[in-house]
């Protein structure tokens, strides 16, 4: 699986977001399209920047009975996006459903990943709401081997947790990782960061950047430096 960066484009309408990727030209990063812009400009923008020649990962977190699943997921393949992924706690037979609903007919589909337990579960309020009473650490890796059981190709995780999902689901098994941050740059609301250099020595596959590269001052340089430390 080739590393990449990816940009969190957390913008809340179609004019900012264009705007934001005109100032690369000719390149084209990677782009993550998250709930705040496909919910504001709907499939039209995941088919403008995919028109522009990126790639995209929609991250909608899809959550529901399996059949719900499988038909929202047969339409987000035919909008062309090159990654999606679903919360691990629908089950296996809702990630199975899934992975039938997004193969298309000639057999490739998305790369499809799998949310485990969000960073904004902490173990209080998984013990206290979820009612789960194991170790957070061993819930995320538990549904992380339930993702690959059911034939997906990864998770999101932190880049802390990267190298520990490879150990228990293979080398094979994408990582995606926010929570990056420059050495010299802002922490801003996440706890627990790395840099990319540190985030690519720990195997991490795909790193999601956001505001180190959309808030910058330059956010093309900032892009560049991000995939120098990252890639290499
Ligand atoms: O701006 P920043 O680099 O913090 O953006 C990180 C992106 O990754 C955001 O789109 C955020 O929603 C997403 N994300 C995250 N932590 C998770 C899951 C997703 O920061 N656990």
């Amino acid at each position: 699986m080739g590393k990449d960066v990816i940009i969190a484009c957390d913008f809340n309408s179609a004019q900012k977001t264009l705007a934001f990727l005109d100032k690369f030209e000719g390149k084209k990063p990677f782009v993550k399209i998250g709930m705040e812009l496909y919910y504001s400009e709907g499939p039209s923008i995941v088919r403008e920047i995919k028109k522009r020649g990126h790639k995209i990962f929609l991250d909608l977190k899809l959550h529901d009975i399996p059949n719900t699943v499988k038909k929202a997921m047969a339409v987000l393949s035919r909008l062309d996006v090159d990654m999606t992924n679903l919360h691990a706690a629908g089950t296996k037979n809702m990630m199975k459903a899934a992975i039938e609903g997004l193969t298309r007919e000639d057999g490739s589909r998305p790369i499809l990943i799998a949310v485990t337990q969000l960073t904004s579960t902490d173990q209080e309020s998984m013990e206290s709401d979820l009612l789960i009473k194991e170790p957070i650490d061993e819930v995320v890796m538990h549904y992380a081997s339930c993702a690959k059981d059911a034939g997906l190709d990864g998770v999101v995780c932190s880049p802390l947790e990267a190298g520990k999902v490879h150990e228990r689901c293979g080398e094979a098994f994408v990582t995606v990782t926010p929570g990056v941050r420059f050495a010299d740059g802002e922490v801003g609301d996440q706890k627990r960061v790395m840099t990319p250099a540190q985030a690519k020595a720990i195997g991490s596959d795909y790193i999601v950047v956001g505001r180190p590269i959309t808030a910058a001052d330059d956010p093309v340089a900032a892009y560049e430096r991000c995939c120098k430390e990252f890639i290499g």
